[in-house]
């Protein structure tokens, strides 16, 4: 999804928790994160995913000064991040979302409207040049047709823009070859553990499915089949699963509302719960939870068994509000833990690097304003360390962080 989402996600989580942020970076109960660092520093940063080597993180972000869509940066993990410049890699033009590092640490791929923006019109040279595509929800009041603003008014939504195309690009971010070219949305690409395979989002079937394709587009197989909004997928340590967050509409009124929203190209993100499917095609998808809310951006732990993800299951702030929670691939809720611990804050798209000791993260926390969102980094503990030095280390971060302000 867009990052034009997570903003709007973010904002009304602000909206619902009121903006009130303290400055941290760590919280007590956080016991599965050490050394919690602060990658981004502004704007809104998301879906940070590492290069094969661990060493460099692909991400989409919403700069002050840039776009007013997301544009795909990278981020030098070998260099200190404050002084690093964000260094674009996306073409600028369009909206983009995304992004995913082949396994030579060099190319990547991402999704990108790019290929369909219009030119200003030459005559009319000062009227603006915004590429980005329109939230057909956003202004609600100047939509003319009653049924798209009947739709609107009831339902939160992502709009699943049919001009997404998945694109291969050099580390220059030239574009090298075209990977999609199906009408309609094609975005959300993953490579697999031994860099030969690419799923995705498409819907080319007609509907929103996850399909995969080897790594230079040819042998498109579709892997689910069932009415809903299947997405974000990401592939098992042994790549041979994908593990993804669907919508599954049950009652007819439910189905209905789905298929409409999905004519106007959205979706209503509100109710999604985790599955996982293997990558033969066989269509056998495995239903993980049954927790309610928004269950969504899961990622396999090293061990093959256990699945981060963001949720906002029995959450009283109000829509917008998510933290990290883990649970086993069986779904037992006795193996429910939640992760995170800033209360009210959004935290999500979790990736663990390929050697499983570190997590990358978006989250609201020690935020400048209500819509940024940064990128955070933590080394990985199993099992938790002593929650004593968690809490010390978060006084010591607060220290230090009066120290700063009263000496800045
Ligand atoms: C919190 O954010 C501020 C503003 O971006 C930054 O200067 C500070 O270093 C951050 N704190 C930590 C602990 O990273
Ligand atoms: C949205 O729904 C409310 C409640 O039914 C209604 O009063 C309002 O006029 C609707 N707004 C729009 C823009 O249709
Ligand atoms: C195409 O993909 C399917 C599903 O992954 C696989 O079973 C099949 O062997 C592949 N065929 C070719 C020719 O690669
Ligand atoms: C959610 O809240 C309900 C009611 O308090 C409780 O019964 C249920 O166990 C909670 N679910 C989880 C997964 O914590």
């Amino acid at each position: 999804m867009g990052l034009t989402s997570v903003l709007l996600l973010f904002s009304l989580a602000a909206l619902a928790s009121g903006y009130d942020n303290d400055g941290r970076v760590v919280y007590e109960g956080e016991s599965h994160l050490r050394n919690i660092r602060q990658l981004t520093f502004g704007g809104s940063n998301a879906e940070a995913y590492f290069s094969y080597d661990n060493k460099q993180l692909t991400y989409q972000a919403t700069l002050t000064g840039s776009t007013n869509c997301d544009q795909i940066y990278r981020h030098d993990l070998t260099q200190d991040p404050r002084s690093q410049v964000p260094k674009r890699m996306s073409t600028g033009l369009g909206a983009t979302t995304c992004s995913f590092f082949m396994n030579d640490n060099e190319h990547f791929l991402y999704a990108g409207t790019f290929h369909h923006v219009k030119y200003p019109d030459a005559q009319k040279p000062n009227e603006g040049f915004d590429t980005c595509n329109p939230k057909k929800c956003l202004h609600i009041e100047t939509i003319v047709d009653p049924k798209l603003r009947d739709l609107c008014n009831t339902s939160y939504t992502w709009d699943i823009y049919n001009e997404y195309d998945i694109f291969l690009a050099d580390k220059y971010g030239n574009i090298v070859s075209r990977l999609t070219d199906a009408p309609g949305y094609d975005a959300e690409g993953v490579v697999s553990p031994d860099g030969t395979k690419i799923a995705y989002t498409s819907m080319s079937s007609g509907d929103l499915e996850l399909w995969i394709m080897n790594i230079d587009g040819s042998n498109k197989t579709m892997l689910t089949n069932t009415l809903g909004y299947d997405g974000g997928s990401f592939f098992s340590p042994d790549g041979t699963k994908l593990i993804f967050r669907a919508s599954r509409p049950k009652t007819d009124a439910e189905k209905q509302k789905y298929i409409d929203l999905r004519s106007y190209d959205l979706v209503a993100p509100t109710d999604m719960e985790l599955f996982w499917v293997p990558v033969d095609g066989s269509h056998k998808e495995v239903q993980i939870t049954w927790l309610g809310g928004a269950n969504w951006a899961p990622y396999y732990h090293h061990d093959g068994k256990r699945i981060i993800f963001a949720t906002d299951h029995n959450n009283t702030a109000g829509f917008g509000a998510f933290d990290l929670w883990m649970i086993e691939e069986s779904g037992n809720l006795d193996t429910l833990e939640r992760i995170t611990w800033d209360n009210n804050q959004f935290d999500s798209f979790p990736m663990f690097s390929w050697d499983g000791k570190q997590l990358v993260w978006g989250s609201s926390r020690n935020a400048s304003n209500e819509y940024d969102l940064n990128l955070f980094i933590a080394d990985w503990v199993d099992p938790p360390y002593d929650d004593d030095s968690v809490s010390s280390l978060s006084i010591f971060t607060a220290l230090a962080v009066l120290c700063l302000r009263f000496f800045q």
